[in-house]
């Protein structure tokens, strides 16, 4: 049973949304699951003026915050973030420069790893923020398990091979996408560690 954490941002709930689907798909595969968001770091007079951001803000704490061992603890990690100018969002980011002594410990080397994002246009960089994510990871030793075209769930989600994502609103189709990235991350992990 391999053991999986989803990390993610959110702003204003796409990721959010997506994080629970991806979470679905490994629980269902047989993981154990430590679904996990990152801190808020964005001033407070910039959240207040956005009326679903502010709305949003507390929508994640039912979700624990992430810790440097959620990362340890893992076996494949699933990261989240929303497109940021089709980049990843600085929360996030903030997290994962953290890591520096796990990753000089060579604690986060040989585990499996996806991303999934959310962006406002369908061409608005939802690619690039999952290559921008996978940058970090490729210095982590991670074993990327990207979906590519592995399985039709894939289309239903616009048929991004890179991650699952989503445009604001978030389909059933690509929940259903988002849950088969968390089937694959679970399933490649378990072979590895067999
Ligand atoms: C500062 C900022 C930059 C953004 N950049 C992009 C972008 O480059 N492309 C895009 O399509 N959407 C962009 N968006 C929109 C968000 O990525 C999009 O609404 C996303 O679904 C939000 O996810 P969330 O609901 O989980 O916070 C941006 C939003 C903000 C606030």
């Amino acid at each position: 049973m391999a053991r999986i954490a989803v990390i993610y941002y959110s702003a204003t709930g796409n990721v959010h949304r997506l994080a629970h689907a991806v979470t679905e798909g490994a629980e269902a595969a047989g993981s154990e699951v430590r679904l996990r968001h990152v801190a808020e770091t964005a001033p407070e007079e910039a959240i207040a003026q956005n009326a679903d951001w502010a709305a949003h803000r507390t929508a994640m704490d039912d979700d624990p915050v992430a810790s440097l061992d959620d990362l340890e603890w893992c076996d494949a990690y699933i990261l989240g973030t929303p497109t940021r100018f089709g980049n990843v969002a600085a929360q996030l980011k903030q997290f994962m420069d953290t890591t520096g002594p796990l990753w000089g410990a060579g604690k986060l080397a040989d585990k499996v790893a996806a991303g999934f994002t959310s962006s406002q246009n369908a061409h608005g960089g939802q690619e690039s923020t999952l290559l921008a994510l996978y940058n970090t990871t490729h210095h982590w030793g991670a074993i990327i398990a990207a979906p590519g075209y592995t399985d039709p769930r894939v289309f239903e989600g616009g048929g991004n091979p890179y991650g699952a994502s989503a445009v604001d609103g978030t389909t059933e189709g690509e929940l259903t996408a988002a849950r088969y990235v968390g089937e694959r991350v679970a399933t490649i992990a378990d072979r590895l560690a067999a």
